[in-house]
């Protein structure tokens, strides 16, 4: 039911903003670290490896107190107590949110049951697991030492350990090559497929609900191609599976002791952390996932205990609501300049825009200020060559977070230099502009960045950086009163997808949809016969 409480747009914080902006907007951000020569230590923040400078941005020191006044006015810090202390702040599912109990250490009671012993006992079969197959010790079930490993999720039980993989290369098994399988097109199962051999194949099947549409027709898939091979009973050996529904795995045919299970406290998109992490640890070891979970757990430490104006996921959190709530900005765009991070995009997508792409409050009333923005985004410098003109010279607000590490893995000449030679630059350009004689020329400049220094991507750092995306997302939804862990919106197209398979099979017309719908369905019934698409 939808309530009378007003709305937020009218409350005091609010409202001090609004009359803040029209003060401020037409300043200079070149103006302001002239006129502050204190600017940068003023406005960045250190936290271990961790350097935010967000001093380029359109922000003065009364902006940031009005926006912290935001922040208490909305409570973020009683919510924040919500969800450390396992209250069950997922309402429309009624579930606490505890992905911070997956590395923090802490014992939190979830209906009575204490969640640590749980977790400690699913990092034992993790550890136990990953050294096992890194060793040798669990092998194909021809006895051969595993060779790859193929990750079949979508979403959360993907994008995160794909993310974490590739970002930690430099510290992976070469040895073992790791696969990720999350698409329904079957083009992508048959490119990864075709070059493996499925004797030293290992299949690692995640999903929290087991019952993914893509998920469980590529499980099947590669369950054919194996026993095509290796025959049905050796199959079924070379299977793991990540879930919260255990007995949904075992019936697939998971030997029970290869499931490792996590809870519905655990959400998709922030479940990297617990088993979820498997792909992980079969990479780079146990303990430097346990590394990453470390540099996760400094992040909750440094989000629970700094005040507002110091701590890293509050600023940056209200840095997007004011350029987002107050300048209209419908988009944020992420720029890893680091090749390691260039899937950080694609995982802060999920992240972001799933939690946040919310149109009513907690108890059901719209919403009359905007939500969620787009979140995209593509290492540099490629970017430079593609999207950057319009970061530069379109008509549009778009804030950036560039991203980037002090010390590289790999010293090849002087790429690394050149990198951040870049980096530097861009963000100086988007601030400062260039004026020019012909109006082509004019960069306007005064357009907000965030840059965040990383001193070398370990394991530790990036459990760092991406619990700060996960709290600045907890944060401004506490602002908008959103709740950050359903996704309801995802639910319909999946639905009517269910509802069309079977009629593509049929071979009557569809008519009922509307005429678009039953136009595209029927071209296709007509003139896509997908079983003879060889050539
Ligand atoms: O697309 C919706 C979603 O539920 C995501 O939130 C989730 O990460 C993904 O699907 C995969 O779900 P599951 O892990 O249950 O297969």
């Amino acid at each position: 039911m939808a309530s009378e409480k007003p709305s937020i747009t009218r409350s005091p914080a609010w409202q001090a903003l609004l009359a803040h902006k029209a003060t401020i907007a037409n300043s200079s951000i070149a103006a302001m670290f002239a006129a502050q020569p204190q600017r940068f230590e003023t406005l960045s923040l250190r936290l271990d490896e961790l350097l935010l400078d967000y001093s380029k941005n359109l922000i003065s020191s009364e902006t940031i107190m009005l926006l912290m006044a935001l922040a208490r006015e909305r409570g973020v810090g009683e919510r924040m107590h919500g969800m450390f202390s396992g209250q069950k702040i997922n309402t429309t599912e009624n579930r606490p949110v505890l992905h911070t109990a997956l590395r923090d250490g802490r014992s939190v009671l979830v209906d009575g049951m204490d969640t640590l012993p749980q977790v400690v006992a699913v990092r034992e079969q993790m550890r136990n697991f990953s050294d096992g197959v890194r060793n040798g010790r669990i092998a194909g079930s021809g006895g051969g030492q595993y060779t790859d490993v193929i990750n079949i999720g979508i979403g959360g039980s993907h994008l995160g350990p794909m993310l974490a993989v590739h970002a930690l290369a430099p510290y992976a098994d070469p040895t073992l090559h790791m696969h990720f399988a999350s698409n329904i097109d079957g083009a992508a199962l048959y490119r990864l497929l075709a070059p493996l051999s499925p004797a030293t194949t290992l299949v690692n099947v995640v999903s929290k609900t087991f019952t993914t549409m893509e998920t469980m027709t590529n499980a099947r898939s590669v369950r054919r191609w194996l026993a095509n091979s290796l025959g049905e009973d050796n199959a079924a050996r070379h299977f793991v599976a990540v879930t919260a529904n255990v007995p949904k795995a075992t019936e697939f045919g998971v030997d029970a002791e290869r499931v490792f299970p996590f809870w519905d406290w655990v959400g998709g998109r922030y479940s990297l952390w617990s088993a979820v992490g498997l792909p992980v640890a079969l990479a780079i070891g146990m303990q430097r996932f346990e590394k990453m979970l470390a540099g996760a757990a400094a992040m909750d430490d440094h989000f629970r205990n700094a005040p507002f104006e110091k701590s890293m996921p509050v600023i940056l959190a209200m840095l997007g609501i004011w350029y987002n709530n107050f300048f209209g900005a419908a988009t944020h765009a992420i720029l890893p300049y680091d090749d390691t991070l260039a899937l950080l995009p694609a995982y802060l997508q999920q992240l972001d825009m799933e939690s946040s792409g919310k149109r009513v409050t907690h108890d059901g009333a719209a919403v009359d200020y905007d939500t969620g923005q787009v979140i995209w985004g593509a290492p540099g410098t490629d970017a430079q060559h593609s999207f950057f003109q319009l970061l530069h010279q379109g008509t549009r607000l778009i804030p950036a977070d560039f991203i980037a590490a002090c010390r590289p893995h790999h010293v090849i000449d002087r790429h690394h230099e050149i990198l951040m030679a870049n980096f530097f630059a861009q963000t100086t350009a988007l601030m400062n502009g260039d004026a020019a004689t012909s109006a082509h020329d004019v960069f306007p400049g005064n357009r907000p960045t965030n840059s965040i220094l990383v001193e070398k991507l370990t394991p530790h750092a990036l459990g760092m950086l991406l619990a700060l995306y996960e709290h600045k997302v907890f944060v401004q939804n506490a602002i908008w009163d959103t709740n950050a862990f359903d996704q309801p919106g995802v639910e319909l197209g999946k639905r009517l997808a269910t509802r069309i398979l079977p009629e593509l099979e049929r071979s009557d017309p569809v008519t009922a949809y509307d005429a678009s719908t039953n136009g595209l369905i029927n071209f296709y019934k007509s003139n896509c016969d997908s079983r003879s698409s060889n050539n």
